[in-house]
């Protein structure tokens, strides 16, 4: 089937008591059983649920894996896969993620024996020459919030040589633009917080897989440590998928426009959207993904500059997160990646200055204006 139908119909049958065409939201936490052993497959509610199921089957089609587990967040699935690692391994990870998975991956799993290090992974080559042994890669492209693009099928097979697996943080393309399962990652892990669910109003994550045993273990970790996403939740997210692929088109087209207009700006310093074709990796991300998506980031030189605009846009809505319908705008520094040091941010370029723009689907028109005004206060 085509992305479309599948967004829409995967995983999803009408209900066989009711015929009710939308899966509906299986609010229980047991089922009750006919004897020892005898259940419809059907426990408890932390183990299975059937609106939870619907969406690991949508999401395990849209992605093109083997199967998938939802979780309570997209940290919670960012921690369950790290159970794939043990004490005592190694873990590469690109630098300037998300600053969450960055606090998580020093200042939590660290703790456990785990060894994290940080690379510039938009040079395959100079990442195996440099990386050493891991078990373990994880990697977004684009990344958060310098739109840094890693080579995914280069990468795998860095990875494939060490036996080690990929993990990509797809968040920020969705399914719609890019399938790093097809370029040979192990691993797709979704914040399905943002342009999954698509209207911010649901927390939560997905770990996509490939290979049958990564699916049962996660399960297991999935039921052993709970971090399950609620069935309302999942149903919302099964909402937000259907219309996807009507979504992305209108994301990329504003945020095709919102860049060009920010880039004529002489407040502006410098625009990071991978669609410009002397973005650093354009060519690799043409080759990878089949749109370049509507996150931007912009340099506006300082703090001040970024808070004035930050407090003159009417329309663009100052809030973390990202992916929603509405357009939300950011200050990476303080916020995203307030978990990242003072020292940590200036070396990767994350400065005071820098604003990132989530551009939603309102009319482009109606943005650029918002954006035009607020840069009159910079
Ligand atoms: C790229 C990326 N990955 C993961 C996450 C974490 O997701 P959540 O907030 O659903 O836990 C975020 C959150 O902003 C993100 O931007």
């Amino acid at each position: 089937m085509g992305f479309a139908t599948d967004c829409i119909h995967a995983g999803q049958e009408p209900d066989p008591t009711t015929g009710a065409i939308i899966t509906p939201i299986f609010q229980t936490s047991t089922y009750v059983q006919e004897g020892i052993g005898k259940h419809k497959g059907y426990e408890y509610a932390r183990t299975q649920n059937p609106t939870r199921r619907a969406l690991e089957k949508n999401l395990t089609a849209l992605e093109g894996g083997t199967d998938a587990c939802c979780y309570a967040s997209g940290m919670a699935a960012t921690q369950a896969v790290l159970t794939l690692v043990k004490a005592g391994e190694r873990v590469v990870v690109s630098d300037n993620v998300y600053g969450g998975t960055h606090r998580l991956f020093t200042k939590v799993l660290a703790r456990y024996g785990v060894e994290f290090a940080f690379v510039d992974a938009s040079d395959a080559a100079e990442l195996d020459r440099r990386a050493g042994d891991f078990a373990l890669l994880w990697i977004e492209t684009p990344t958060n919030p310098l739109m840094k693009i890693c080579d995914i099928a280069a990468l795998a097979a860095v990875a494939r040589r060490r036996r080690a697996l990929l993990v990509v943080d797809n968040t920020f393309m969705s399914p719609f633009f890019q399938r790093p399962l097809a370029l040979g990652a192990d691993v797709v892990v979704h914040s399905t917080t943002k342009f999954l669910n698509g209207h911010s109003d649901s927390i939560g994550g997905v770990a996509i897989v490939k290979e049958r045993a990564h699916a049962e273990w996660l399960q297991y970790v999935q039921n052993a440590g709970g971090a399950i996403l609620s069935p309302f939740d999942s149903w919302l997210v099964l909402r937000g998928t259907k219309t996807l692929a009507l979504r992305m088109p209108r994301h990329e087209e504003n945020g095709r426009r919102v860049a060009h207009f920010l880039r004529e700006d002489p407040r502006v310093r410098k625009v990071y959207w991978p669609g410009f074709p002397d973005h650093p990796g354009h060519e690799v991300h043409r080759r990878q993904a089949s749109g370049f998506g509507s996150m931007i980031s912009f340099d506006l030189g300082d703090r001040d500059g970024a808070d004035r605009l930050l407090r003159a846009v009417r329309l663009c809505s100052l809030a973390e997160s990202l992916g929603g319908i509405e357009t939300l705008i950011s200050h990476p520094a303080t916020m995203t990646h307030a978990g990242y040091t003072q020292a940590e941010r200036d070396a990767l370029g994350i400065g005071d200055g820098l604003v990132r723009i989530s551009v939603g689907c309102e009319d482009a028109e109606d943005l650029i204006s918002d954006l035009g005004s607020a840069l009159k206060a910079v």
